[in-house]
């Protein structure tokens, strides 16, 4: 294989965004949670030789314009995401970190907007040094997943490892307590995502749930278990189709959401703008305290909620089509 400039490339993998349609924060603590992949947004990941130690480097959207990272295995600390992808693949390959690899990373997910992009980039990362080290045994989603998950726990801490499992599957997945199936969907699907633009971190959110919880734990496992039930809901919900049902499922999900503090006023705007203009639901989504709320709409609707989106604040609106399956 060999790209237009004449080098020759070792492996290639192309990963997508993700979007949480319910479970966010619950799914941290045992209950599961529905995720979908939005492939408009990607990582691309390209394994080329190099000499000495295996780097890294990295292009991604940063908040004013392109941004670039850089790791070297040879001095990259134990907790640099980059490197810990890298490390986790070159050990389930049984390679040292002296492999004589450049891994390029580019990227079109904005970061800190709940579209996964620190698990996109992990999971490109171990897919492609997989297919570099391994290029007859492709290795399954499952593994993939655990593996990038090393790397999202030096970006967020606690981790449930749902934004590494849809990444690594590519597809809508029901996912909880580390494992990940496929989901029957009954119909297609026509969803928007509304970046707020404002950037949350995960791990400040996900902290504060946990003090919260811990001062209240018999309040929080009940918001916890009715988020759990949702997801078991929306799982019928999909397979049969409804749009209604799920739409109300969703709306109350946000609810479940505001409880727990992880709504920002700007979200919560954006969701009331869209049901107004008629979109069957309407929650945020991912950690919260700014990033993207998702909405529910289908062809009659979907240019009112854009634009209502849009009048509302949100700085891009991405359409995102799931066709049905199974
Ligand atoms: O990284 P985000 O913003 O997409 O949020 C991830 C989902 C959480 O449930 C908040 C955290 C987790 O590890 O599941």
């Amino acid at each position: 294989m060999s790209d237009p400039q004449g080098a020759t490339l070792l492996a290639q993998a192309s990963v997508p965004a993700k979007a949480i349609l319910f479970g966010e924060h619950a799914v941290v603590y045992g209950r599961p949670a529905i995720a979908l992949p939005v492939p408009q947004l990607q990582v691309t990941a390209i394994v080329r030789p190099d000499e000495g130690s295996l780097k890294v480097d990295s292009r991604y959207a940063g908040a004013n314009g392109p941004r670039m990272a850089a790791v070297d295995l040879a001095t990259a600390g134990p907790t640099e995401p980059l490197a810990a992808a890298a490390r986790a693949a070159l050990r389930h390959a049984g390679r040292t970190e002296r492999t004589p690899w450049r891994v390029s990373l580019e990227s079109s997910i904005p970061a800190g907007r709940g579209l996964g992009s620190s698990a996109a980039v992990a999971v490109a990362v171990v897919t492609a040094v997989g297919r570099a080290a391994e290029p007859e045994e492709a290795w399954g989603p499952q593994t993939i997943a655990e593996l990038a998950l090393e790397a999202e726990r030096c970006v967020h801490g606690q981790a449930s490892g749902i934004d590494t499992a849809v990444c690594a599957h590519a597809a809508p997945i029901y996912f909880q307590q580390g494992q990940a199936r496929p989901l029957l969907l009954g119909c297609p699907l026509t969803l928007l995502i509304a970046d707020s633009g404002l950037r949350g971190s995960t791990a400040e959110m996900v902290a504060g749930v946990r003090a919260r919880q811990a001062e209240h734990p018999h309040t929080y496992a009940e918001w916890f278990d009715r988020v759990g039930r949702l997801a078991d809901d929306a799982v019928r919900a999909l397979a049969e189709g409804s749009p209604r049902w799920l739409g109300q499922l969703m709306n109350v999900n946000h609810l479940a959401l505001q409880a727990m503090h992880v709504s920002t006023p700007q979200l919560d705007q954006l969701v009331a703008a869209a049901r107004h203009a008629g979109a069957w639901g309407a929650k945020l989504t991912g950690s919260g305290g700014g990033g993207a709320v998702i909405a529910l709409v289908d062809d009659e609707t979907l240019a009112a909620v854009s634009a209502a989106l849009s009048a509302a604040g949100a700085v891009s609106v991405l359409p995102l089509s799931i066709p049905p399956s199974g």
